[in-house]
């Protein structure tokens, strides 16, 4: 099963896949995470990535595409895969579905986790990320069990370097204007599916489990 994760900055895209990744035993694919990964690291992918990401602007292209469709080449990703904050516009969703098609693949649901904007900038002030194991949590909805420290993985929580207010809102600008588009364009592909981002997170899983089946 190949399943896309749409939603603006902060809707609950990561939390939703990592869930959808075990249930399903399918990778769960982040580009987020990778140029995170990449910058802790400090490579030069991580240099340039951060550049971008940092003014809650999407990240060229020619850093992302080729990346992203390595990985869905890699032989874990023979059952289907998640993939979370990639495609982002619609030139990234049609070098996907060209490179899918000279397999004979397809993409079989585009989940679209809506959240009005009012509701983001208090979401992600409160989110702490875990550096190591990217998992995420949120000071008053989903705490970790000690403060400031990862349940699954023992380590430091960060708040990231893009959730600060001002760039939260440059990154809903950016969602507006180049991501929203993506989902005209997978209605008329007949694979979008909308569930209401704005309820506890178990309820939204509930939802996506309902529209994946068990
Ligand atoms: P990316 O890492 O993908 O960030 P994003 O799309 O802005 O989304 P977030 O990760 O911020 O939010 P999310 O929807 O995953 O929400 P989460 O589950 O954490 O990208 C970062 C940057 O990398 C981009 O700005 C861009 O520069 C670059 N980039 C990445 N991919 C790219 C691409 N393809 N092309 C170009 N550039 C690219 O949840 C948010 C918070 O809410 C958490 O604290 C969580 O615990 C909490 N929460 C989740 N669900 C609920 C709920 N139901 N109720 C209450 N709280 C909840
Ligand atoms: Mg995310």
């Amino acid at each position: 099963m190949k399943i896309i994760m749409l939603g603006a900055p902060g809707a609950g895209k990561g939390t939703q896949a990592k869930m959808i990744a075990e249930k399903y035993m399918i990778p769960h694919i982040s580009t987020g995470d990778i140029f995170r990964a990449n910058i802790k690291e400090g490579t030069e992918l991580g240099k340039q990535a951060k550049e971008y990401m940092d003014k809650g602007q999407l990240v060229p292209d020619s850093l992302t595409v080729n990346l992203l469709l390595d990985r869905v080449a890699k032989d874990d990703c023979k059952n289907g895969y998640v993939l979370d904050g990639f495609p982002r516009t619609i030139p990234q969703a049609e070098v996907l579905d060209e490179a899918l098609s000279k397999l004979g693949e397809n993409i079989d649901y585009a989940i679209d986790v809506d959240v009005p904007d009012e509701n983001i900038i208090n979401r992600m002030s409160g989110r702490r990320a875990c550096v190591t194991c990217g998992a995420t949590y949120h000071l008053k909805h989903i705490p970790p069990k000690k403060e400031g420290i990862c349940d699954k993985c023992g380590s430091e929580l960060i708040l990231r370097d893009d959730d600060k207010p001002e760039t939260v809102k440059k990154r809903l600008d950016v969602y507006h204007e180049q991501t929203q588009p993506l989902i005209d364009y997978y209605t008329n592909k007949g694979i979008l599916k909308t569930v209401d981002g704005t309820k506890d997170m178990l309820e939204v899983f509930g939802d996506i489990v309902s529209i994946l089946g068990n």
